[in-house]
């Protein structure tokens, strides 16, 4: 019996994959352990991408946006643009469980987060008020996710039952105009799961991932039997060259196959991948499209 797990960035992914694999241990479940890998750096307010201390909107609020998809099922659970509450995921977890929806957004999903015992709370820290009023003095616009670090995703697999599960979590590009909604809530979009295909999730730039479908359009290309490696780099392929602005900003797909090979690509130079399979943890640069 094989686990792995795949993740995004250079600082939030170890412990990300780390938190996810020591949950395996005991729960054995893989939705259980994305979830608390997710949930364990939302909670940490040195990932300024996500959760506690993420970078907030023009006005100062973090709107949060998550979602994750089951491979076995092909249930989705996800919000959108939620303020107050964390870990977000969990809440997208419930959406999952406990409603016939897909999403839930703004106001009504955090209204259905605190009936379902979340504490609603101040998400921002120290940093992130200094970094907002900084940015206030500036005024220099909507900064790019990436640049601070961006989404957490993570995809996770086991070889016994070939099931794979992927879900993410941001408080999304940095000063955003308030209702702003990136791919990461997006299922196809930010991430994607079909235990008869792959799964694939993104991050960076939500608005080009979005249009280009990156996740589903990489689980489709194993579907038609490439690689996770050649499924990632086809569809940034397609991306970079129907619209070659999208190489200024670092946005990347990654992929876990159903036989459990992995695989990423990215716009531009900047990425790192986080792997953890049966303990063992290592991370990847991504050298972007040429
Ligand atoms: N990829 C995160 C966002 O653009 O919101």
């Amino acid at each position: 019996m094989s686990v792995l797990f795949v993740s995004t960035w250079k600082d939030a992914g170890e412990p990300t994959v780390r938190a996810a694999y020591e949950n395996y241990q005991s729960t054995g479940c893989l939705l259980t352990a994305c979830e608390a890998g997710l949930a364990h750096v939302e909670l940490d307010p040195r990932y300024q991408a996500i959760g506690f201390g993420g970078l907030p909107n023009s006005e100062g609020d973090q709107e949060l946006d998550a979602g994750m998809m089951d491979g076995r099922t092909l249930e989705v659970g996800a919000v959108c643009a939620v303020r107050g509450v964390i870990p977000v995921i969990s809440v997208a977890r419930k959406v999952l469980e406990e409603t016939p929806h897909n999403m839930l957004a703004g106001e009504n999903a955090r209204r259905f987060a605190e009936r379902h015992g979340f504490e609603v709370r101040n998400l921002n820290s120290e940093h992130s008020l200094r970094a907002y009023e900084e940015w206030r003095a500036n005024r220099r616009g909507a900064e790019v996710a990436h640049l601070v670090h961006d989404t957490v995703t993570i995809i996770g697999w086991e070889s016994e039952t070939r099931h794979l599960v992927a879900a993410c979590s941001t408080s999304g590009m940095a000063w955003k105009v308030p209702g702003r909604v990136g791919d990461s809530p997006i299922a196809g979009a930010g991430y994607y799961a079909d235990d008869d295909a792959g799964a694939a999730g993104a991050t960076g730039v939500g608005e080009d991932i979005w249009r280009f479908m990156l996740s589903f359009r990489a689980v489709e290309f194993m579907r038609s039997g490439m690689s996770a490696e050649a499924a990632c780099e086809r569809a940034v392929g397609i991306m970079v060259d129907r619209s070659p602005a999208t190489r200024d900003h670092c946005s990347v797909v990654f992929a876990v196959s159903r036989d459990g090979d992995w695989g990423a690509a990215a716009s531009k130079d900047g990425f790192v991948a986080w792997t953890c399979r049966d303990g063992v943890i290592e991370s990847r640069a991504i050298p972007g499209a040429r």
